[in-house]
């Protein structure tokens, strides 16, 4: 086997195996090296994406949410659901399922497309006439060389100051996809978007769920008026989310986990639960890959410095992904490993970051891209706005989910779309028309005047389109 390489991609998450594909479709030599493990010790390709972050999370949404429908929503349409049980082995063995097709399937696509995959841990060991030697420590120890390096090494959670994850009691993201039986009591420490996901999961399953958040507002990067909606939706639904709460200690025994913690009005309060999430982000990871032996330097967060082109300091060494500035999100990951790929085959590599849209797959739905309407305010800029709620759309109600609305923010003077947030059902899909829109610089007058397919939730995003110019003609 050959152990020179025009291309070596460190991590084979979704940053990491898509630059690997795309520089071997531009007829690059290309390895990938990714020391994930499955169960059996062998390798588990997609990183955090595939393994215990997008795709289980995802799985396990659906089903908690098809639970929480047969139990809750299904008499509405007429249908009986006596003896519901809930077999949370067989979930999570289908979301085990799930994870193991991505997988396999990235295997598949490096072997289609002539990627060399390496399974054990890359490092940095030298630079050696133009080029990189990188070690991989694993069941078979490798030395190669490559012209070019991407570091793809992605992110870890956070823990909080003395309290570790043991993934039994305080869990990060992987032992909150894994809990063997429903706790009863369930905290979660941030209000952020793992911590609003995986407290939909339990508390559908069954769990009583409380969130600390230390800051005084709700979703605060989000639309203020988004924010609020989704905010009264899960309460409504029994999410316990207390603000501008500071966690002074927390302590796991045999009763379970206590925090102790200031609330809001600077009250001392005990929470005492069964099992603690704690979602407090994720900090870039750089462990193992002896960045100094080569002289790598990383930013004051410790992520890899990079320019707007994925550039690190050092000639031919690129970084994307969650190790690097910018959203810790597999889309943004994706789109710099095709764009680095791209530039290191001589094209012309390019992230546009206004445009990454951002999705909250709890109930209801959470999408927006471009600015919010208080960024527009704090940068001065002449818009104008229109919404339009799902309540007056004839296939929410059909669908029997009609909270929410979708908001639209163009510029005063040209029209342009600046900015579509959307709280409701499907906003994960809907919000790709407002990204497309933008991509083109559509006017909101574009979309208004684009026919729209009746009766679909799509046609909500026509009409905020119209309130734009208030004209909306369903509300
Ligand atoms: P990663 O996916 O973290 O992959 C890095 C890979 O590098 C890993 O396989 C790791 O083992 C490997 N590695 C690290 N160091 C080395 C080394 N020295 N040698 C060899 N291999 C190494 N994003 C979304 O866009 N949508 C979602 O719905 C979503 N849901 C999420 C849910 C959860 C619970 C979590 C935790 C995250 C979620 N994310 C989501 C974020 C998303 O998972 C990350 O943004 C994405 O995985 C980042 O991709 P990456 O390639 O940069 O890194
Ligand atoms: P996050 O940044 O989304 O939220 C963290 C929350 O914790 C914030 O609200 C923050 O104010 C709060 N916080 C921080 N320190 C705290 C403390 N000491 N006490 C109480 N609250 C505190 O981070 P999260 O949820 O851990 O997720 C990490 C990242 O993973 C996300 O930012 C996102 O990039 C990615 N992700 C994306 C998903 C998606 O796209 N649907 C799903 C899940 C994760």
């Amino acid at each position: 086997m050959s152990t020179a390489f025009d291309v070596v991609v460190i991590g084979a998450g979704p940053g990491g195996y898509i630059a690997a594909i795309r520089a071997a479709q531009l007829g690059l030599n290309t390895a990938c090296i990714d020391e994930w493990k499955n169960d059996k010790g062998g390798p588990a390709l997609g990183g955090t994406c595939t393994n215990v972050g997008c795709i289980p999370s995802k799985a396990l949404l659906q089903s908690s949410e098809n639970y929480e429908h047969a139990g809750h929503h299904f008499a509405a349409h007429g249908i009986g659901m006596e003896g519901l049980s809930l077999d949370l082995a067989r979930m999570l063995g289908r979301k085990d399922a799930i994870v193991k097709q991505n997988n396999d399937g990235i295997l598949y696509l490096f072997k289609k497309n002539k990627v060399t995959f390496f399974h054990g841990r890359g490092s940095f060991v030298s630079a050696e006439g133009g080029a990189y030697r990188i070690a991989v420590a694993g069941d078979k120890p490798e030395s190669i060389v490559a012209r070019h390096v991407v570091v793809a090494t992605g992110s870890n959670p956070r823990p909080l100051p003395g309290a570790a994850f043991d993934e039994q009691s305080i869990l990060s993201n992987d032992g909150a996809l894994r809990m063997a039986s429903v706790p009863k009591t369930l905290g979660v420490i941030g209000s952020g978007v793992i911590g609003l996901e995986m407290g939909s999961v339990w508390r559908r399953l069954g769990a009583k769920v409380t969130v600390l958040e230390a800051l005084p507002e709700f979703l605060g990067a989000v639309d203020t008026q988004v924010a609020k909606e989704a905010h009264k939706a899960f309460t409504k639904q029994g999410l316990n989310i207390e603000l501008g709460c500071g966690i002074a200690e927390v302590k796991s025994g045999k009763g379970g986990v206590s925090v102790a913690y200031v609330d809001a009005k600077g009250g001392a309060q005990t929470l005492v639960v069964d099992k603690l999430i704690v979602s407090i982000g994720r900090v870039a990871n750089t462990i193992g890959l002896n960045a100094q032996a080569v002289g790598l330097t990383l930013d004051e967060r410790g992520a890899i410095g990079v320019d707007d082109a994925c550039r690190t300091n050092l000639p031919n060494v690129w970084a994307v992904g969650d190790v690097v500035r910018g959203p810790m999100l597999a889309h943004k990951a994706e789109e710099e490993g095709v764009a680095v790929a791209e530039s290191i085959a001589g094209q012309h590599g390019h992230v546009d970051f206004n445009l990454i849209p951002w999705v909250i797959y709890t109930s209801p739905e959470i999408a927006w891209v471009g600015q919010t309407e208080q960024q527009l305010k704090a940068s001065g800029r002449a818009y104008k706005g229109g919404s339009f709620p799902f309540m007056a759309n004839g296939r929410a109600r059909a669908l029997g989910d009609t909270g929410g609305f979708v908001k639209m923010l163009a510029d005063a003077r040209t029209d342009e779309i600046l900015g579509v947030h959307i709280v409701g059902p499907f906003a994960s899909e809907l919000i790709a028309e407002a990204v497309v829109a933008m991509a083109f610089k559509a006017s909101a007058e574009d979309i208004a005047r684009i026919c729209h397919a009746h009766p679909s939730l799509s046609e909500s995003t026509k009409e905020a389109a119209l309130a734009v110019d208030k004209r909306s003609l369903n509300f």
